[in-house]
């Protein structure tokens, strides 16, 4: 039987060759689509995720692939890839350095394994079940900080905020007004990477798919932290919504989060 640090070392190799390739094309003249009024695609993504497809199905050829920029034949494989091959599009497609590839991989419907790759701060973030969270090989754990008012939060919105009601600006107000500071890096990736190294002490979205949070969701998971819904609940990767923490501020956001939804939030 595989142990899933060799699963593990397949997806970091695939990371670095995509993370080399997103480096030497970076601020460079692309190919963009819209997939959305606000919502790009550029030749990057799709190299990027050939790149990264072609080399996990060298190597595992009869393992599923769930990736955002293509289709790929479900053989109902127990072993499925769940693969962003750039998180921070919108980041790349402008020249703003930041931005990752996101590479996870379930076994039966759980997660096992994990890599978040930032090349420009060649940060490679990695984890898996049951062994930990790691940058660069350093172990990593969640922030200690308390309470919400101490905190510094991630967060984003959704490509369709203009024109839908769950658009997050409500939520953003509150707790811009209840904690420390927030952060709209535009990548939810590395946000979740980010609690898990205690750089952020919480994150929450909505709307977001799988392949944004799959590696995350385990990095935090392994870091001590907590994942679960906007009100609390069990959390998959199908969900779309998200909060994720140091465990400390768990409660305070998901009350937060109910308070504005109720239209009660100061
Ligand atoms: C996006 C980023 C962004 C988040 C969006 C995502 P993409 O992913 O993670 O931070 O706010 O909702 O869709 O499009 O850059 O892969
Ligand atoms: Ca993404
Ligand atoms: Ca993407």
């Amino acid at each position: 039987m595989i142990a899933y640090n060799d699963y593990l070392l397949e997806a970091v190799s695939a990371s670095r060759i995509a993370g080399q390739y997103q480096k030497s094309r970076f601020a460079s003249t692309l190919d963009i689509e819209m997939k959305g009024d606000k919502n790009l695609v550029t030749e990057v993504d799709k190299e990027s995720e050939r790149l990264i497809v072609e080399h996990l199905l060298s190597r595992f050829p009869d393992h599923d692939i769930v990736a955002e920029e293509g289709e790929y034949l479900q053989a109902g494989s127990p072993c499925r890839w769940i693969i962003d091959p750039v998180d921070g599009t919108t980041n790349y497609a402008h020249g703003y350095p930041w931005f990752c590839s996101s590479i996870a991989l379930e076994i039966e419907g759980e997660l096992v394994a994990g890599v978040i790759y930032n090349p420009i701060y060649d940060e490679l973030f990695t984890a898996t079940k049951g062994e930990g969270a790691f940058l660069n090989g350093n172990r990593l754990s969640v922030s200690s900080r308390m309470p919400l008012s101490n905190s510094l939060l991630g967060t984003g919105f959704p490509y369709d905020c203009a024109t839908d009601q769950a658009n997050n600006f409500a939520n953003f107000i509150a707790f811009q007004k209840s904690a420390r500071g927030i952060r709209r890096a535009g990548a939810a990736a590395l946000d979740l990477a980010y609690v898990a190294a205690g750089r952020l002490d919480g994150f929450w979205e909505l709307k977001l798919k799988a392949w944004d949070v799959a590696a995350g969701v385990l990095m935090v998971r392994e870091a001590g932290g907590v994942v679960t819904t906007f009100d609390g609940s069990t959390y998959d990767i199908f969900n779309d919504r998200i909060v994720a923490s140091n465990g400390l501020i768990h409660d305070s956001m998901v009350n937060m989060l109910a308070s504005v939804t109720a239209g009660v939030a100061n």
